[in-house]
């Protein structure tokens, strides 16, 4: 498959080649898991729709392993999985929550005080 570029390849970071090979590496998980879980719907013969479930929790793995390494690798990535995750209450909500939990965790620049030595 060739890959696809959005900007000239000589002008990319080899950290964004490598992102961008995990991130289509997970779109590609998720959509075998779209795929797989639509054929077991549409299947008849139980034994077989047990195998492709039983495939769409492998891809569903596939692609968890591929966000954790997302969320290893990309601290914007790690901050907003921080904020959503594994959270109760309104999904949508969430966001002005962790709006503000960034706001107060955004750390104080220290002031930078210059001198200028004595002066004679
Ligand atoms: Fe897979």
């Amino acid at each position: 498959m060739a890959e696809e570029w959005h900007a000239p390849y000589e002008r990319l970071s080899p950290d964004t080649i490598t992102r961008h090979r995990a991130l289509r590496s997970l779109m590609e998980e998720l959509e075998a898991v779209d795929w797989y879980r639509q054929r077991a719907d549409d299947c008849a013969d139980e034994a077989l729709k047990a195998i492709l479930l039983h495939n769409m929790r492998e891809e569903i793995e596939h692609a968890t392993m591929l966000l954790e390494w997302l969320r290893r690798a990309d601290a914007d990535f790690a901050a907003t999985l921080d904020a959503y995750l594994y959270t109760r209450g309104d999904i949508a909500e969430r966001e002005k929550a962790a709006e503000a939990e960034r706001t107060d965790a955004k750390p104080e620049v220290p002031m930078r005080r210059f001198t200028v030595g004595p002066l004679k």
